[in-house]
């Protein structure tokens, strides 16, 4: 059975580029409910732990440079069928490979640096939910 929660971030690119509110009124009309949230920065040590399943890929090291280099607001969202529904919403890694209307195709602007994070299973959604908020920070 699928769960109720994912997890989010909206990265550095789509922060500095002013995207803040156009991509949280877009998660908020396709049903998503705000459990959580909090604009903060990774520390490296923080992207180099989130991001430690990658650190054999050549983009490693660049992605942890990217997701240190200026604030995020991180996320957690409530909805039936979470995690494949924000996928969808969210749309392929590669924004040239996003469909229309998705999140990547209208904010994100390359591979590496492409707007906005959803997490890619269930069990996932939990561990990266519990890496930004403690318990009481959810609501
Ligand atoms: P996300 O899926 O949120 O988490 C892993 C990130 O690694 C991914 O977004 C991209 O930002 C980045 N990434 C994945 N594949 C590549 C790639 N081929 N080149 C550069 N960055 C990548």
């Amino acid at each position: 059975m699928s769960g109720n929660r994912t997890f989010t971030m909206l990265k550095p690119d789509a922060v500095e580029n002013g995207h803040i509110g156009g991509i949280l009124e877009k998660i908020t009309a396709s049903g998503f409910k705000i459990v959580a949230m909090k604009y903060t920065q990774l520390s490296k040590r923080d992207a180099q732990e989130f991001y430690s399943v990658h650190k054999e890929r050549p983009f490693y090291g660049d992605l942890v440079e990217f997701m240190t280099r200026g604030p995020i607001v991180a996320a957690i969202l409530e909805k039936d069928n979470a995690v494949e529904d924000f996928r969808a919403l969210i749309g392929a890694t590669n924004p040239a490979e996003a469909a229309d209307g998705t999140i990547r195709k209208l904010y994100a602007t390359s591979i590496g640096e492409n707007a906005v994070h959803g997490s890619d299973s269930d069990e996932n959604a939990a561990i990266e939910g519990a890496f930004h908020f403690s318990g009481r920070e959810i609501y």
